[in-house]
């Protein structure tokens, strides 16, 4: 049998569907913030850890990975995504409190001013254990944020697209 133009390119376009079919299938996925350099450094958790939905935040809602994420120089956020590798802890580490207040800040900071400027918004702050999830409850977790997703909340896009042209993060 001889291949010919025709039929590498039908594979190409089989390869292609084939991994859009895998990608839709793929169930959401909530990263476990387990920051080993924290525990090595601090001894273990007292909370459940953090498990958290990095599509609402960069995909849904459309907040730039540099909100969150940053290497400074020269007071400009030149961080991309091959700098990953990096914790926060690395750099916000001098004692345990500076270390739990730099993730605190971060995802406190906007989620305090997103409910001042829309009451609805589901950020939780002093509600622990939205972020901080038992293990047992996981599972049911990562259900109610895939139906999350499917449904985005345009009036919190639109703010949070305003919030961004206001320069606030
Ligand atoms: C709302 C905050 C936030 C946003 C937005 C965000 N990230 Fe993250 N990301 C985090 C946190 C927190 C961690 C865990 C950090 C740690 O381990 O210390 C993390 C971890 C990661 C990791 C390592 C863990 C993994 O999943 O492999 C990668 C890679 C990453 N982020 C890439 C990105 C990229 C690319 C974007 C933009 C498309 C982005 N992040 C947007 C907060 C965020
Ligand atoms: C490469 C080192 C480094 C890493 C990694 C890093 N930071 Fe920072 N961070 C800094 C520096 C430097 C500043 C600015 C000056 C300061 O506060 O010392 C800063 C500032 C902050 C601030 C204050 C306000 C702001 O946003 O600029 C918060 C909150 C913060 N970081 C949280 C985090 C979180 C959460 C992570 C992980 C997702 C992280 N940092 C990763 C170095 C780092
Ligand atoms: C720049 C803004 C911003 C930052 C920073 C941020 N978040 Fe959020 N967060 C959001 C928005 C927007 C939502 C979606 C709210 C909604 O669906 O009503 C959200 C929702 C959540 C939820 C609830 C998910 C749900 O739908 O019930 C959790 C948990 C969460 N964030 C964790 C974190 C953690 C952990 C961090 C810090 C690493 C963080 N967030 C940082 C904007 C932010
Ligand atoms: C918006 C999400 C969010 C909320 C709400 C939140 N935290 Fe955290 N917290 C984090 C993140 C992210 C970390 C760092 C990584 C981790 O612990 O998984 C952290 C770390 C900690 C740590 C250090 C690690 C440990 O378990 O010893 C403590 C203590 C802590 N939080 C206590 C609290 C308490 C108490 C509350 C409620 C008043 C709270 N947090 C609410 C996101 C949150």
């Amino acid at each position: 049998m001889r291949y010919n133009v025709k039929d590498f390119i039908f594979l190409i376009i089989l390869i292609i569907l084939g991994t859009v079919v895998v990608c839709y299938a793929q169930p959401v996925n909530l990263l476990e913030i387990k920051d080993e350099y924290y525990i090595d450094k601090f001894g273990p958790y007292k909370m459940p850890s953090v498990y958290f939905s990095h599509d609402i935040h960069a995909n849904e809602y459309q907040i730039s990975c540099k909100s969150c994420h940053h290497i400074y120089k020269k007071g400009k956020n030149i961080w991309t995504p091959e700098d990953h590798e990096k914790t926060c802890t690395e750099c916000h580490n001098k004692n345990k409190a500076e270390a739990i207040n730099s993730y605190h800040m971060k995802c406190w900071g906007c989620h305090k001013r997103l409910r001042e400027v829309y009451h609805l918004a589901d950020t939780p702050t002093n509600q622990c254990q939205k972020c901080h999830i038992k293990p047992s409850e996981v599972e049911k977790e990562r259900k109610r944020i895939q139906k999350k997703l499917e449904k985005k909340n345009e009036t919190l896009f639109k703010i949070i697209q305003n919030l961004k042209v206001k320069g606030f993060y």
